[in-house]
């Protein structure tokens, strides 16, 4: 493999506390320096950073990749090309694919068609419960072997309290986090976007924040008792971040996402029944945006994740009530937050790599989230100078339901390099 040589970025490691202009040497997959006056090896392929920054790669660790199953609303082919096209060395996939991945076989089926058409690292979540019907617990030991790195009945919450205690006691066992999807079926009684006055005025169902909230109360008082290790997903409400706040001052072994959308957005989008805007945990009032974005400044939440969903046009090209919940997120994450909150100040851009590279990496024990010389060359680089406008239809997810076609944005990525190798660079997936 062809030496890699990025010279003049600003290198931004959090791993490493590290925010100056450095030269960044590649050798096979791995990082072999880091430097201010290195020079670049003889036939090396030189990038140049002037101008951008240089991040360790971006790990999203909440992707819905569709395969087996749902090929077409996406496959691993496709699905892990918006990945490096939005500047993300590796994801980590969902379990509710048909059959559910709550098995052995469809967690090597994965891998394996991730080895083969894959351009990111893959990494598999498996099911907490068998068909993620939420009663029985999936084979959670089968699944450790078969090399998953958390467990998750994402898409659905595990009602069943019982079922959760099990489940934190088991992957407890295997040093695994549960990925939960807070939502309390019953309270969310069938509602399609945030209960409030929007959905008044629009004559929708809500769903309240309630909804959320008494389920992160119970996993937290669930994580507790058993001592097993709780990653709360996609949170959307203040109520949600008070909760999260008290029980890591208390010690519980918690962490937590938010996703671009609930961080940029606000169910004031959905006054056009655009149905793009149609998300599961939904929208919410501008308050609740803002406890997550200062949850996430003071380090309460550690991660952003893109909860990307993609569903086929049809699908959504129906009325709100019936069109499925999810926007395509890959493509567009990175410059929607840059947008909206780094370049206006609101989140520094270490905070913003932390959340995306350092912290999914130590939550999950994956490799990268670091630059250190000797770790694994997966490497982004991001031009906050240019200006682009959304343009679902040049998606490589085959998912083009995003709420913000026609936005521009500003701070693109501009290279993605996996394990020593450029996959992404300018826009375009090499192949
Ligand atoms: O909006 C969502 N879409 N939220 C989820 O939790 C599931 C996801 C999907 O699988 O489409």
């Amino acid at each position: 493999m062809m030496a890699i040589f990025i010279r003049g970025g600003r290198v931004i490691d959090p791993s490493q506390n590290l925010d100056e202009e450095l030269e960044v040497l590649i050798e096979g997959d791995r990082i072999a320096a880091l430097g201010r006056d290195l020079s670049p090896p003889p036939g090396a392929k030189i990038i140049s950073a002037h101008g951008k920054i240089v991040a360790p790669g971006f790990i999203d660790m909440h992707v819905h990749l569709r395969e087996p199953g749902y090929e077409h609303k996406e496959t691993i082919a496709t699905g892990t090309r918006a990945a490096a096209a939005g500047g993300f060395t590796s994801v980590v996939c969902m379990a509710n694919t048909l059959p559910v991945a709550d098995n052995v076989g469809v967690i090597a089926y994965i891998k394996e068609k991730a080895r083969k058409e894959g351009m990111v690292r893959v990494y598999p979540v498996g099911a907490v419960s068998k068909g993620q019907e939420g009663e029985e617990m999936a084979e959670i030991g089968d699944l450790a072997s078969a090399g998953v790195v958390a467990l998750s009945d994402d898409g659905r919450p595990v009602m069943n309290s019982l079922v959760m205690r099990y489940a934190l006691e088991y992957a407890r066992m295997f040093n695994l986090p549960i990925i939960s999807h807070c939502e309390d079926e019953n309270l969310a009684n069938g509602g399609v976007m945030h209960e409030g006055y929007m959905s008044t005025v629009l004559g929708l169902r809500g769903i309240p924040a309630a909804a959320e909230e008494v389920m992160v109360a119970r996993d937290l008082i669930l994580a507790e008792m058993t001592g097993g290790k709780i990653h709360l997903a996609h949170l959307s409400t203040a109520g949600s971040v008070r909760l999260l706040k008290e029980a890591r001052s208390r010690g519980i072994r918690v962490s937590a996402e938010v996703t671009p959308h609930h961080l940029c957005l606000t169910d004031k989008m959905v006054e056009t029944y655009d149905t793009n805007t149609k998300v599961n945990p939904p929208l919410r009032p501008d308050e609740h945006r803002q406890a997550l974005v200062e949850a996430l400044v003071q380090g309460i939440i550690e991660v952003i994740a893109t909860d990307h969903a993609p569903h086929a046009q049809e699908e959504k090209e129906q009325e709100y009530d019936y069109a499925p919940f999810g926007i395509s997120g890959l493509e567009t994450a990175v410059p929607l937050v840059i947008t909206c909150l780094v370049l206006p100040g609101q989140l520094s851009w270490s905070q913003m790599i932390r959340a995306w590279s350092t912290n999914p990496a130590r939550i999950l024990g994956i490799p990268g989230g670091t630059l250190a010389e000797g770790s694994v060359a997966d490497v982004t680089i991001i031009d906050p100078d240019r200006e682009k406008e959304v343009d679902s239809q040049k998606f490589y997810s085959k998912g083009r339901n995003t709420p913000l076609t026609g936005w521009k944005l500003k701070g693109w990525p501009a290279v993605t390099i996996v394990g020593g190798k450029v996959v992404m660079e300018e826009g375009q997936v090499l192949e």
